[in-house]
């Protein structure tokens, strides 16, 4: 079974000559499913199968500077869209605005990659992360068809800040405690796991059967290392 692997660019690269030279040194065979999500600036520059965006806005169309709408986004092509990612909760991203870009990609048959976690420590036990899960899910995923939502589990204490050799990544059985979990109560359609994915980690992620698929930040900019990631 193919796993779902999602390269979250982040703000890299600076130009948008590295960023098609990072998109053409991307394997387009691999073993895995493959979706890069470059900046919004670059989307309609970058060519690769499956194009992904790293955020929207809840209204197609409108009086809102300064936003990207789901139906842009269908225009140019693309089939995925992360919401409700930490870096954006971070800025001031609510469960209620994440819940209406939920909304909005899926009415533009754009599939959200609902990021959840943020708020989650490391000393927390799985008992006490699922009650941070409830609640953003609770909320993000009111009044939606959640077998059409791939959602991301990424404990936010665990994010890289850019390198992901230097941190530490949650540990595979409790990211699968946690894809069982979601998938029970909420009939998520997908759930992967994000935060310091690595080399020498990522087989142990791709490896559990309940979590289908992984969402790399700083490890997606290093062609090198994400190419071997998603022949795995
Ligand atoms: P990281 O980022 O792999 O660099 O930790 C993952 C993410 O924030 O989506």
């Amino acid at each position: 079974m193919k796993k779902l692997i999602i390269a979250n660019w982040k703000l890299n690269p600076t130009t948008l000559k590295d960023a098609q030279k990072l998109a053409a040194s991307i394997s387009v065979k691999a073993k895995n499913k493959v979706v890069l999500c470059p900046p919004t600036i670059y989307l309609s520059n970058i060519q690769y199968p499956n194009i992904g965006a790293q955020d929207c806005f809840w209204a197609d169309k409108g009086p809102h500077t300064g936003q990207t709408s789901p139906a842009q986004l269908k225009d140019l092509g693309v089939k995925y869209c992360i919401v409700g990612h930490s870096e954006k909760r971070e800025t001031g991203d609510t469960d209620e605005m994440v819940n209406g870009k939920v909304k909005a990609c899926l009415a533009q048959k754009i599939t959200p990659v609902l990021c959840v976690g943020f708020g989650t420590t490391v000393e927390q036990d799985d008992l006490e992360v699922t009650d941070v899960l409830k609640k953003q899910l609770n909320v993000n995923l009111a009044g939606v068809d959640a077998s059409q939502v791939v959602v991301a589990y990424e404990p936010v204490w665990a994010i890289s800040k850019g390198n992901p050799y230097l941190t530490r990544a949650a540990d595979a059985e409790h990211a699968e405690k946690m894809a069982i979990f979601i998938k029970t109560r909420y009939k998520a359609g997908k759930v992967i796991y994000g935060a310091s994915v690595n080399v020498n980690n990522a087989k142990g992620f791709l490896s559990q059967p309940n979590i289908d698929g992984i969402l790399p930040g700083g490890v997606s900019l290093i062609a090198k290392d994400f190419n071997q990631i998603i022949n795995m």
